[in-house]
C-alpha cells in the first residue's frame, strides 16, 4: 500500500520492543516513547521543504537551506502527548496544538472533548500524533476536526498499527501519509492491538 512507511532501524527496533513488553514500567515506558518518537522524526522529516538563505559564518557568507514551512504538531490526547517532547526537542520552531478524543468503551467511537490549534495550521506541515492506530476511527476524526481548522498538509505519525486502521486512514485520505515503528497482525474482540503494547495512555500515565 502506497503511502505507509514502517520504519526500518536497529533503535527503533530496540526501544519498540521495550514498550511492548509487558514489565516495563511507567517511567522507562515515558522515556522509550519519548525517544522513540524523536528517531521516527528523523525519518518523518525527511523530505520536508527547504529554502535557502545566506548564512554569514565566522569566516565567509555561504548559503544554507532552513525549513521551509512551518511545522505543527498536533498529539491525540493522551497518549499522543507522550510523543511530544521527542520531536519538539528536534524542531523547537514547531508549535504544538491539541485534540482530545477518548474511544468509547462500547462503541468504539471516538470522542472529541477538546481542541485547540494554532492559526498558522493553514499554512504549515502538521504532524498528528498517537502511538496507537487501531480501528483508526480517533485518526480519522482528528483529521476531520483539524481539516475544519484549515491543515491542508497533514502526516500521521504512530508507533503501533494495524491493517484495520492503515486501510481505514487510506480510504479516508489516500494521500495522508503514515509513520509507523510496527505494522501488527490486526485487533482482538476488544479493538486492541495484537500483539500491540496495550492501553497506551495507561501505560504512560499509570492510570491502570
Ligand atoms: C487510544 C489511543 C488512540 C485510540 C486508538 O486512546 O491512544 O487515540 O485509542 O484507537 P482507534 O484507532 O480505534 O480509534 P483512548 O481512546 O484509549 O484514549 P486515551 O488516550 O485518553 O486513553
Ligand atoms: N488503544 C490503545 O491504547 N491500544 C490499543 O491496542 C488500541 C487502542
Amino acid at each position: 500500500m502506497s503511502n505507509i512507511h514502517i520504519l526500518d532501524h536497529p533503535l527503533i527496533h530496540h526501544k519498540l520492543s521495550l514498550i511492548r513488553n509487558k514489565d516495563t514500567e511507567t517511567k522507562l515506558f515515558r522515556e522509550t516513547v519519548d525517544e522513540l518518537a524523536a528517531l521516527m522524526a528523523y525519518e518523518v522529516t525527511r523530505d520536508l521543504p527547504t529554502k535557502v538563505v545566506d548564512v554569514h559564518t565566522p569566516i565567509a557568507l555561504t548559503q544554507g537551506k532552513v525549513l521551509a514551512k512551518e511545522v505543527v504538531i498536533v498529539p491525540i490526547l493522551r497518549a499522543g502527548l507522550g510523543m511530544v517532547a521527542g520531536i519538539q526537542n528536534l524542531i523547537p520552531t514547531a508549535k504544538v496544538g491539541h485534540i482530545g478524543l477518548y474511544r468509547d468503551e462500547v462503541t468504539l467511537e471516538p470522542h472529541e472533548y477538546y481542541l485547540k490549534v494554532p492559526p498558522t495550521i493553514r499554512d504549515a506541515t502538521v504532524l498528528l500524533l498517537d502511538p496507537m492506530l487501531a480501528t483508526g476511527g480517533s485518526v480519522v476524526a482528528a483529521i476531520k476536526a483539524l481539516e475544519k481548522h484549515g491543515a491542508k498538509d497533514i502526516r500521521f505519525v504512530g508507533m503501533v498499527g494495524c491493517p484495520e486502521g492503515v486501510a481505514k486512514l487510506h480510504s479516508f485520505r489516500p494521500d495522508i501519509a503514515i509513520y509507523l515503528a510496527a505494522l501488527d497482525q490486526g485487533l482482538n474482540e476488544h479493538s486492541y492491538i495484537v500483539p500491540g503494547l496495550g492501553d497506551a495512555g495507561d501505560r504512560l500515565y499509570g492510570t491502570k
